[in-house]
C-alpha cells in the first residue's frame, strides 16, 4: 500500500500527459511556454480570481507575495506555529520576524480569538495556514485584519480545492499561495506553484518579482527570483486538471469514510483516537487525513509492523525549530501547537484509494492504538 499513489493517477491520464509534454518538448520553449500562460487562464478560473501568477513552488510563491507587499527587515508577519518550516521561513528570508499565534486545536488552524493580541505597530501582515486541506476562518481573520489594515496572505500549499462558505482556498484573501509539489491534491511531476489575487498592481508586481524585478527586458526596478513554472510542469498540470474535480470529489468521500470507519472501529473508547474535525462550512480536501493518538511511536512502529505507511505532520512546532532559537519563545507559549506536535500522525490519502484499502487501514489502527 502506499501513502500516496501518484502511479495510479498517471496511468489514468496518461494519455494526456505524455501528449502534452511532447508537445513542449517539440516546440522548446521550456520557460515561459504556452502551456504557462494557459494553465494560469485555467487556474484562475478555477479559482474564481482575476489573476493567477504560477511560479517555481509553494515556497516561492509565499516569497514572493511578501516581497511584493514590500516586506523586510523591521516588519512583523504573523503566522501559525504548527505548520511546514516553509511558513515562517519564508517570513525569516524576506528579513522579517515572525510572529506565531497559536493554533485552533480542533482544526489545526490559526485561532482567530487569538489574532488581535499578537497584532503590534510592527505588524505588516498576516499568513494564516490552510493545513491538511481545510481554509482557516477567513472571515474572522479577515475582519480583524482589515481593522488593523493588514493584508491578509492564505498559505494554501495544502488546500488547492478546498471551499469555504462556498468560495474557493486561494480567493479567501489578498493573495492566495499554493504549492504543487508532487504530493499535494494539485500535484506536478516537480516542483511548482502559484499565486492568486484580484488585485492588478500586485498581480504585475509578482510577475515582475519571479522574473528578477524586471519590469522590461534587463531593466530591474526591484530584486526578484528566478521563480517560474518551469512549462513542463504547466502541460503536467494541465493535463491534471482535467480530472482534478473528479479527484477532489473521491478525496472528500475517502475523508468522510475513514472517519465513519473510524468512529465504529471505536464506537466503545471514544477517547483512544482523534479523527479530523471539519468545520461545516469548509470543504476538506485531505492533503492528509490525519487522526491524533496517545503513544505513536508505538502507534507508528506497531502500523508499520502492519505493514501501513504512515507520516508525521509535523513532529516539531515551528517556535522550537533551532533555526528561531534566537526568537527565544519558549515551548510553552503556544501549548495548542505543541500538543498536536506530538500527537498527530496520517493515513494513507489520495483519490485512488479502495474501499478494501481503507478498511485493511482502520483495521490496523484499531489494532496498533489497542
Ligand atoms: C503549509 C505549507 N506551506 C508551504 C509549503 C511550501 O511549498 P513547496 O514545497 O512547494 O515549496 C508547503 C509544502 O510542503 C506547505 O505544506
Amino acid at each position: 500500500m502506499d501513502f500516496i499513489d501518484l502511479k495510479t493517477q498517471y496511468r489514468r491520464i496518461k494519455p494526456s500527459v505524455d501528449a502534452r509534454i511532447a508537445k513542449v518538448l517539440e516546440h522548446g520553449a521550456y520557460v515561459m511556454g504556452p502551456e504557462v500562460v494557459e494553465l494560469e487562464q485555467v487556474l484562475a478560473k478555477y479559482i474564481g480570481t482575476k489573476h493567477c501568477v504560477s511560479v517555481a513552488s509553494g515556497t516561492d510563491a509565499l516569497m514572493i507575495a511578501l516581497m511584493a507587499l514590500d516586506i523586510g527587515p523591521g516588519d512583523e508577519v504573523i503566522t501559525a506555529p504548527f505548520t511546514f518550516f516553509a511558513s515562517a521561513e519564508v517570513i525569516a528570508l524576506v528579513g522579517a520576524t515572525p510572529v506565531f499565534v497559536d493554533i485552533d486545536p480542533r482544526t489545526y488552524n490559526l485561532d482567530p480569538q487569538q489574532l488581535e493580541a499578537a497584532i503590534t505597530t510592527r505588524t505588516r501582515a498576516v499568513m494564516p495556514v490552510s493545513l491538511y486541506g481545510q481554509c482557516a476562518d477567513f472571515d474572522a481573520i479577515n475582519a480583524i485584519a482589515c481593522k488593523h489594515n493588514l493584508p491578509v496572505i492564505e498559505d494554501a500549499a495544502q488546500s488547492f480545492g478546498a471551499a469555504y462558505k462556498g468560495k474557493k482556498s486561494n480567493a479567501l484573501s489578498l493573495i492566495g499561495a499554493t504549492s504543487f509539489f508532487p504530493s499535494k491534491p494539485l500535484g506536478a511531476y516537480g516542483d511548482g506553484g502559484a499565486l492568486f489575487t484580484d488585485d492588478d498592481n500586485l498581480a504585475r508586481l509578482m510577475r515582475e518579482i519571479r522574473l528578477h524585478g524586471q519590469d522590461r527586458r534587463y531593466h530591474h526596478p526591484r530584486l526578484g527570483l528566478t521563480g517560474r513554472l518551469d512549462t513542463i510542469q504547466a502541460a503536467v498540470l494541465l493535463a491534471k486538471m482535467e480530472i482534478f474535480d473528479d479527484e477532489v470529489a473521491a478525496r472528500v468521500r475517502f475523508g468522510a469514510r475513514y472517519s465513519e470507519l473510524l468512529a465504529e472501529a471505536f464506537a466503545g473508547q471514544p477517547n483512544t483516537i482523534r479523527t479530523p474535525y471539519v468545520e461545516p462550512f469548509n470543504t476538506c480536501v485531505y492533503a492528509q487525513y490525519t487522526i491524533e493518538v496517545e503513544n505513536r511511536e508505538i502507534f507508528e512502529t506497531r502500523m508499520k509492523a502492519l505493514g501501513v505507511p504512515t507520516a508525521v505532520h509535523y513532529p516539531q512546532a515551528l517556535h522550537t525549530q533551532p533555526a528561531f532559537d534566537h526568537l527565544e519563545l519558549p515551548e510553552d507559549r503556544y501549548p495548542a501547537a505543541v500538543a498536536a506536535a506530538r500527537r498527530v500522525i496520517s493515513l494513507p490519502m489520495h483519490p485512488y484509494l479502495t474501499e478494501e484499502q481503507q478498511v485493511r487501514v482502520v483495521a490496523a489502527v484499531r489494532e496498533a492504538a489497542a
